[in-house]
């Protein structure tokens, strides 16, 4: 990556009895950043900042978010215009590349891709070894990770081509890897890429056909899996994506980071939200017991929370939620599942959170995950799998953060300081002296 942030002007800081003058740099849109590196090595003093709410951890030329606005842009375009007007594919090279590709660079990057969706047949043994009621997401690590024991042509992170090799592996694999995962609990044997199909349609025949009977592709159901596949892509310096950035920090290989991301991805408060929404959403069970359990959300009665509902860096809307509502209507039309009794519970939540005073003045929105939950049980998926189809679709924003940082000359091993409150140094007791 080639760096770009300039210069704009110094920031004071008073602290340890000095005054000292940090470096302000300018991105292209977004606020200015205060650079303190040299902070300790000035003041004596590191910044605190948990959960790093006010701390950018790097430079990114891939992914802009203004939170109060609600707007997303990967490389510059909005996320609306790609989920309705471009293809996963599309957005896959916009992500790594940097510009949305011409006609033939499509072309070879479509053919790249459908040509490393295959496994390497000794690979299927892994899936042997988990129990069968493993949780997919379980599966997902284990097996991604295990990806750099069959793959070792692709693990050298110094050269350019093996990253790139391994970059177009991930992208072509994971969906292999995530359907065999969801056959695998179902007891089903697995079934094989077809190189006919797009990127989603494959996915969805590889998790629905079964040798008594091939999977007729829909195309309102292809469709909404591409878009929910685009609108999960990437989303600039979040949880996973961190995760795998600090763990690339040292050198590691990138099948090893990219399985570090789906562990972090795997967690409630992240990708795990849509599956929480959704067993949230059969707790509540019927329209009646909204109101009883929205007030036990206000009441905070055992951190019970909205899953489904709030944001980080959203405080307005998610843009990608507008988009997702929208495709979970479609897909509930085409499968005839309107009368699938959690919608109106969903439906009626919706409406309560969007008018209480509460949910108003905390800015809590429904997020994508919210719609997302409800539209992949509606087109067949488990609960369990929707998580495996965030990692799916978020493998290639990983990737390109990955490959950003591997490329930015200001890289370093990610090491963050602590405030320490523990026991200062103290001599050790024998233990027939201690009381
Ligand atoms: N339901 C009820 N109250 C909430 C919720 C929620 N979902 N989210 C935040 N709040 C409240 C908090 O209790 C707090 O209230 P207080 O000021 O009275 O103490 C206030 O809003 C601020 O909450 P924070 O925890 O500081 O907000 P933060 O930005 O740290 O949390 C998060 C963001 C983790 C997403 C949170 O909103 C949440 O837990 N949401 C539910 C899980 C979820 O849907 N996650 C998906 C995120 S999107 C994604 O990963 C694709």
């Amino acid at each position: 990556m080639e760096n770009k942030v300039k210069p704009n002007g110094k920031a004071t800081l008073t602290a340890g009895g000095k005054s000292v003058e940090l470096p302000v740099y300018s991105g292209s849109v977004g606020p200015d950043v205060i650079d303190i590196g040299k902070m300790y090595a000035q003041t004596g003093m590191f910044t605190l900042d948990p959960g790093f709410t006010s701390t950018a951890s790097c430079e990114s030329q891939i992914t802009y978010i203004d939170g109060d606005a609600g707007i997303l842009l990967h490389r510059g375009y909005p996320i609306d215009q790609l989920a309705e007007q471009s293809s996963f594919l599309e957005v896959c090279y916009l992500l790594l590349k940097g510009e949305l590709p011409n006609a033939a660079q499509h072309k070879e990057f479509d053919s790249t891709i459908t040509r490393h969706t295959m496994l390497h047949a000794q690979f299927d043994r892994f899936f042997e070894g988990f129990r069968r009621d493993a949780h997919p997401m379980a599966i997902m690590c284990g097996t991604v990770g295990a990806l750099s024991a069959f793959y070792h042509d692709s693990t050298n992170v110094d050269d350019p081509i093996q990253r790139q090799v391994a970059q177009h592996r991930m992208i072509a694999k994971m969906p292999t890897i995530a359907a065999r995962a969801f056959k695998y609990s179902a007891g089903q044997p697995f079934v094989s890429p077809r190189n006919e199909l797009d990127y989603a349609s494959n996915f969805l025949r590889m998790c629905f056909a079964v040798p008594a009977e091939d999977y007729k592709i829909n195309p309102v159901l292809a469709k909404a899996m591409d878009r929910i596949f685009i609108l999960h892509a990437d989303h600039e310096q979040n949880a996973s994506t961190s995760t795998v950035r600090l763990a690339g920090s040292s050198g590691a290989n990138p099948f090893a980071c990219i399985a570090a991301g789906i562990a972090c991805l795997w967690g409630p408060a992240h990708g795990g939200a849509n599956e929480a929404a959704l067993q949230m959403l059969q707790e509540i069970g019927t329209v009646e017991n909204v109101g009883p359990y929205v007030q036990k959300v206000k009441n905070k009665e055992a951190g019970v929370r909205l899953m489904g509902f709030g944001h980080r860096v959203y405080k307005n809307y998610d843009p990608r939620a507008k988009v997702m509502a929208q495709t979970c209507r479609e897909v509930l039309k085409e499968v005839g599942a309107e009368s699938d009794p959690l919608l109106p519970v969903a439906l009626e939540l919706e409406r309560v959170a969007l008018s209480d005073e509460y949910f108003i003045e905390r800015k809590l929105y429904p997020n994508v995950d919210f719609y997302s939950g409800i539209t992949l049980k509606a087109m067949g998926f488990p609960t369990s799998m929707f998580t495996v189809l965030f990692a799916l679709a978020r493998t290639v924003g990983w990737i390109a953060q990955w490959e950003e940082m591997t490329t930015d000359n200001t890289q370093r091993i990610g090491r963050p300081r602590q405030v320490y409150t523990g026991a200062p140094q103290r001599d050790y007791v024998p233990i027939g002296q201690r009381k």
